[in-house]
């Protein structure tokens, strides 16, 4: 594993203070210390005790595709600074799967925009363009790539234009597996001396079915291996496809949250099977208590939280918060990102427009709403949001 180790700082982060909830899990992690020093096995697995997700600090700061506002997306340099920097959970990863059945941690299959895969002449006639998940796709894709091919290629930031300094990184790190993340994790929490956290994001598993590469077996065949397959393992499953969350609900007993596209889309596996309801649907309270009976959370965007209106400016909350609460459902909607061009219109400043605009204001207004949780692409900044949201 080409993975660059840092030192584990297990000292809090300046205002990112612990709330009653970190109090709790705090109290669960020295319960639950021998974890320290154990392999990372199902013996091991029993140690983490408590009541799960539900220990973890709120509102919860999960490193978008690690700490992506620093560092290239989905590597071990992304997610070990976002563990640095104190983040709560880390999206490790999005989930695709290899020609040869494994399973790797990039945000689409399409893999051109994320590694060097251009500059691999070997690898020119695996340029395709296919439909995925109806959208015209022209570019690599992970599926056409052994995984010992994969290993030779390395990560590059995804938005050079809004984040150049970033593409310092550029060529650095190599795609992780899910098994390494998952034999990281266990590194790591020992390492710091705390439970680390993941949340990978089941990726287009209608698409990968079809084509004999279905993701949910593999991912809980490798969560059984390591004892991660528990209604308290420290791993939290995602998916814009519900009938994934479903299948998932069959094979393990992780929390399972139910990603939500903008109002007027439909899951893709809605779009396959002929249901015809969309997200607005799913907003409802008959669709929320639809999504209660197999998962635990759902991922709006940020706008299903508070709508923006045609310039860019947030409007009034919905009653999405509360309706999801009433039927048991955390909310842990994404992403918050700091520069301007992804900050609602309110928050923007400057005229540079890849400036950092006034996230803080965007995270306190967010956090507002009641939130259990936010995905962010800085979670240093996301820290101190919620330091200043439970210290008051
Ligand atoms: O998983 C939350 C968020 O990551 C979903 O969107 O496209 O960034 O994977 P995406
Ligand atoms: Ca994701």
């Amino acid at each position: 594993m080409a993975t660059q180790r840092t030192q584990g700082s297990k000292e809090q982060q300046p205002g990112a203070g612990p709330g009653r909830r970190a109090v709790l899990g705090a109290a669960v992690l020295g319960a639950g210390g021998a974890v320290m020093g154990l392999p990372g096995t199902a013996a091991a697995a029993e140690q983490y005790g408590g009541r799960g997700y539900k220990d973890l600090p709120v509102p919860t700061v999960i490193a978008h595709r690690g700490a992506s506002g620093y560092r290239p997306e989905h590597t071990f340099g992304a997610y070990e600074l976002a563990l640095d920097m104190g983040a709560h959970v880390v999206e490790a990863g999005d989930l695709v799967p290899t020609k040869d059945g494994h399973i790797v941690c990039r945000h689409e299959p399409e893999i051109g925009g994320t590694t060097d895969v251009a500059d691999h002449p070997e690898f020119a006639d695996r340029k395709a363009t296919k439909v995925l998940d109806g959208v015209s796709t022209t570019g690599w894709f992970t599926e056409d790539f052994t995984l010992a091919e994969l290993k030779t290629l390395r990560a590059k930031e995804r938005i050079p234009a809004n984040r150049p300094h970033n593409t310092l990184y550029n060529g650095r790190w190599e795609i992780p597996t899910f098994e390494e993340v998952l034999q990281w994790q266990d590194e790591q929490t020992r390492g710091r001396g705390r439970q680390v956290w993941i949340y990978p994001e089941l990726k287009h598993p209608t698409y990968f079915r079809k084509l004999g590469l279905g993701l949910e077996e593999r991912v809980a065949r490798l969560l059984r291996k390591y004892g991660k397959d528990k209604r308290n393992s420290p791993v939290i499953l995602q998916s814009f496809e519900p009938s994934s969350i479903q299948r998932l609900d069959k094979l393990v007993d992780n929390p399972l949250v139910v990603l939500l596209s903008s109002a007027s889309s439909r899951p893709w596996d809605f779009v396959e099977a002929g249901d015809p309801r969309t997200v607005a649907d799913l907003v409802k309270p008959e669709g929320l208590k639809w999504i209660a009976s197999y998962a635990q959370g759902i991922g709006p965007t940020l706008d299903l939280i508070i709508p923006r209106d045609t310039t860019g400016k947030l409007t009034t909350p919905t009653t999405l918060v509360a309706d999801a609460h009433a039927e048991g459902l955390i909310l842990h909607p994404y992403t918050m990102r700091n520069e301007n061009p992804f900050l609602p219109a309110d928050f923007r400043k400057g005229t540079d427009p890849d400036a950092y605009g006034d996230a803080f204001g965007a995270f306190k207004t967010y956090f507002a709403t009641g939130i259990d949780g936010v995905f962010t692409d800085n979670p240093d900044t996301g820290l101190l949001a919620h330091g200043d949201f439970v210290n008051g």
